[in-house]
């Protein structure tokens, strides 16, 4: 799982500067949420979440880890495609796919949440 994520985590990177370069170069910043979105919830978070399954890995598996990756993997691209979508003057498009797509991301936050809280309270008890 913390590996599946930190992989994922390498391509949002790769496509949040390409798109912060650009960005830069054509002195055109229609897109800068979508850019931030992409480096903060695709590459930072997601580095992130890959880092704490891996040094937690009693919180990598189960059913809150499986619902966590997938909803965030899910609804972060729908969110992306609404900015995108949005951004580019397609309100009709953006906004139901930025509204889809950030609640899914939310539940998946909150589902890591828990997941944090029922696992490392196990880890901890386990390490002692
Ligand atoms: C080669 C790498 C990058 C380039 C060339 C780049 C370029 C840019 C540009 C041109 C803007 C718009 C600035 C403006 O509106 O005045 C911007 C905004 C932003 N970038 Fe990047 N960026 C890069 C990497 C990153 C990374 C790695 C992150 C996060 C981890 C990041 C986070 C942000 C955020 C949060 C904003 C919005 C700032 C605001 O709202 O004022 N960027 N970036
Ligand atoms: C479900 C999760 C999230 C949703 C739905 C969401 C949504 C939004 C929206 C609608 C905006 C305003 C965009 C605009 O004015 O064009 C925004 C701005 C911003 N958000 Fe988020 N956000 C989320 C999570 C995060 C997280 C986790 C971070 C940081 C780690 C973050 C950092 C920012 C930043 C830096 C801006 C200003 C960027 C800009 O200049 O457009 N957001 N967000």
């Amino acid at each position: 799982m913390g590996i599946r994520f930190i992989k994922i985590a390498s391509l949002y990177f790769v496509g949040g500067v390409i798109l912060g370069i650009v960005m830069g170069m054509t002195d055109s910043f229609r897109y800068t949420s979508t850019h931030a979105h992409i480096n903060l919830l695709g590459w930072v978070s997601m580095a992130l979440f890959g880092l704490i399954y891996h040094v937690f890995p009693r919180s990598a598996i189960g059913k809150l880890a499986t619902a966590h990756f997938w909803l965030h993997n899910i609804g972060l691209p729908l969110m992306l495609l609404g900015m995108i979508a949005f951004a580019a003057g397609n309100e009709g498009l953006g906004v139901p796919f930025m509204s889809a797509g950030g609640t899914i991301v939310v539940l998946a936050t909150v589902i890591f949440a828990i997941n944090m809280f029922v696992n490392l309270n196990k880890a901890q008890k386990e390490a002692r």
